[in-house]
């Protein structure tokens, strides 16, 4: 690497984690917002990079003096140069093990050939037909059928290229939706991390990488600077929920402009919500973006290295918490509002036990990280195990919970949370089908969240944080539940609603959370791209491709909004916003995976033997755990 190279690497990434939490921050948070800044001269045609000479060791005390704006124009053009020099990327740069060249084999326009060498062999559009209820009356329905299809995928691709937004005339993200319909924009002018995956993947499997390469970086220079909520200021290494490219006037020059980054870290989301997911995604993303470009020179930085140790460090901190799950507040998912899912909500582990998988592929190994990945490796066990034990629920469970002692004082309680049976809902007793079972939504101390929670449950397949049992288990109960799940239009983000009293006392009375709406039992469009992957996994393609079929229906017809309303999603939702970039992006996404199977491995991790042995070692040591001095081998907290 060259020695330049090295300094600017440096300079994007080291310095919030040599300063960490320095005091002097907290005394300049009025001037020290958190913005990248890039100056344009007002009327010039093209964008223009000033300054671009800084020294380096000026931009450094520049940072300790606290002038962040300055300091922040160096990274600025640090990162312009960098996106630059490598834009030329392509899919033939690939690594070749098994990713084969992306626009050559994702023709999406003219139609897709299946290749999937290792999966299953799938013709999507072949099973869709014999899945359908529709009349098979031969080639007529289904040229048909594939004409219309196409021509979607082809609305969809045209909606996702509008969605780009650009900073320093480069492609950085898609804005989270763009509807021209709605004169209150909120913050859905934004782009989100969370949002911005699927259109990532979708760009990354058409083989276009620069715009997912630009994302990473520039997120990356976002990351946890000096945030701040009123007078406190949240620890170092979170990614910002959001971030929107502004142009403002430049300081002291009325005939210029300057674009900004300009990060939300939930200051001023609605709620004030933490984003704990985005990290974690950023992390998913960039082990994805590896594989599939084959350019592992972005994971190999050091500032991504750094930004990558930075989210682990913040997430395997200590704390006051008994169990290996992440502990966090309300909202601080997918599900961004008051659902009553703080605590050790489903989806947040799912992405945990995911991202420390991705980050222990990707780190480099150096001595100043052994203890680091040491903490890694052991919570992984410690929470694949508490995951699959304590969340796992099926008929042969319900049961056991249903026959529970309590007040149990002892080490080899069997009820260890303190379960009242009492508190399983009726309705589950009624829902929980005979084959099948699923991860309940949270647990804490006499509480199991019973409700059936999309995205965790998909997650946990994905990236192995249950077994292959489970795996099935949790696909057999999302069939047997069809009509609840999907009905007209896939997903339910969680099931069943929270209604009367219950949802007064949970959402707080939130009129956008009303039974069966939004998060309260809504339907999310985007989540069909995480139930692909799942069960392309479980080499059971033909799930998907039947709500993908579902899909096709209404989505384009409607306009891609971002969810759906009532129990059978019938309605388009209440407050729904239309043109919602990752309900496309996440169509596009389980088009291109379902033709081209083999391509999930970017997002796919298969369990780990070493952890399925420190797992049975886990279970072997948890039962035979006595009072007394603890094993240093054997010491996870399960
Ligand atoms: C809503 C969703 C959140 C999403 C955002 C932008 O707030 O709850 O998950 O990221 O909209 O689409």
């Amino acid at each position: 690497m060259a020695a330049s190279e090295a300094i600017l690497q440096v300079c994007g990434g080291f310095v919030p984690h040599l300063y960490s939490s320095g005091s002097y921050f907290s005394k300049s948070r009025s001037d020290s917002r958190s913005s990248i800044r890039y100056r344009k001269r007002k009327g010039a045609s093209h964008l223009k990079v000033l300054k671009c000479s800084i020294s380096i060791s000026s931009q450094f005390s520049h940072v300790l003096r606290g002038n962040v704006a300055t300091t922040q124009l160096g990274y600025a053009k640090c990162n312009c140069q960098q996106t630059d020099s490598t834009s030329g990327i392509s899919s033939e740069g690939g690594n070749g093990a098994w990713f084969v060249d992306g626009a050559k084999e994702f023709s999406t326009i003219n139609g897709n050939t299946p290749n999937g060498l290792e999966f299953k062999e799938f013709n999507s559009e072949k099973d869709v037909t014999s899945n359908s209820h529709l009349p098979d009356n031969g080639s007529i329905t289904d040229t048909l059928q594939t004409v219309f299809a196409d021509s979607i995928e082809d609305e969809a691709w045209e909606l996702l290229r509008e969605s780009i937004v650009y900073y320093c005339g480069n492609p950085v993200g898609t804005i989270a939706a763009k509807d021209p319909s709605s004169s209150n924009v909120l913050n859905y002018d934004q782009v989100f991390i969370r949002d911005f995956i699927p259109s990532g993947i979708a760009f990354l499997l058409k083989g276009e990488y620069d715009l997912v390469r630009n994302f990473i970086l520039h997120t990356l220079q976002l990351q946890s600077w000096e945030k701040t909520i009123d007078c406190h200021s949240p620890g170092q290494g979170l990614m910002p929920a959001s971030f929107k490219v502004r142009t403002v006037p430049l300081d002291g020059d009325d005939s210029a402009t300057e674009e900004i980054l300009d990060p939300d870290f939930g200051e001023a989301a609605i709620g004030r919500v933490a984003p704990v997911d985005s990290g974690l995604w950023w992390i998913i993303l960039l082990r994805a973006y590896g594989k599939c470009s084959g350019d592992l020179s972005v994971q190999e930085r050091i500032d991504v290295q750094t930004g990558i140790k930075m989210i682990l460090r913040l997430c395997l901190a200590d704390g006051f918490d008994m169990f290996p799950t992440l502990l966090v507040t309300d909202g601080s998912c997918m599900i961004d509002r008051r659902m009553g899912i703080h605590g050790h909500p489903l989806e947040i582990q799912a992405l945990f036990y995911s991202a420390l998988l991705c980050a222990r592929e990707m780190l480099a190994p150096e001595d100043g990280s052994a203890d680091l990945v040491r903490a890694l490796n052991n919570r992984l066990v410690a929470l694949s195990f508490h995951i699959r034990e304590y969340y796992w629920i099926d008929m042969r469970k319900l049961n056991e919970i249903y026959r529970y002692k309590t007040e149990e004082y002892s080490y080899d309680a069997v009820n260890k949370f303190n379960i009242y049976p009492d508190q399983i809902s009726p309705w589950l007793v009624e829902w929980m089908p005979n084959k099948g079972g699923y991860l309940i939504g949270n647990l804490q101390p006499a509480h199991m969240d019973f409700r059936f929670f999309s995205l965790g449950n998909l997650w946990s397949i994905v990236s192995s944080l249950v077994t292959v049992d489970q795996s099935h288990a949790i696909l057999d109960l999302i069939e047997a539940k069809w009509s609840d799940l999907v009905a007209d239009m896939p997903f339910k983000i969680c099931y069943p609603a929270l209604e009367g009293q219950e949802w007064q006392i949970i959402t707080g009375c939130d009129p956008k959370n009303t039974p069966w709406s939004y998060h309260n039992g809504g339907s999310w469009p985007t989540l069909l791209w995480q139930l692909t992957v799942a069960c392309i996994k479980m080499n059971r393609p033909e799930i998907a491709a039947r709500a993908i079929e579902v899909v096709e229906k209404r989505i384009s017809k409607d306009k891609w909004p971002e969810y759906y309303d009532t129990k059978r999603a019938r309605f388009i939702g209440k407050q729904a916003r239309l043109f919602q970039t990752w309900s496309i992006a996440g169509y596009l996404v389980s088009k291109l995976l379902l033709a081209d199977p083999n391509a999930a491995k970017i997002l796919i991790i298969e369990e780990d033997s070493e952890l399925v042995n420190a797992f049975s070692c886990a279970i072997s040591s948890n039962h035979r755990r006595k009072r007394g001095p603890k094993s240093s081998q054997n010491s996870y907290i399960v």
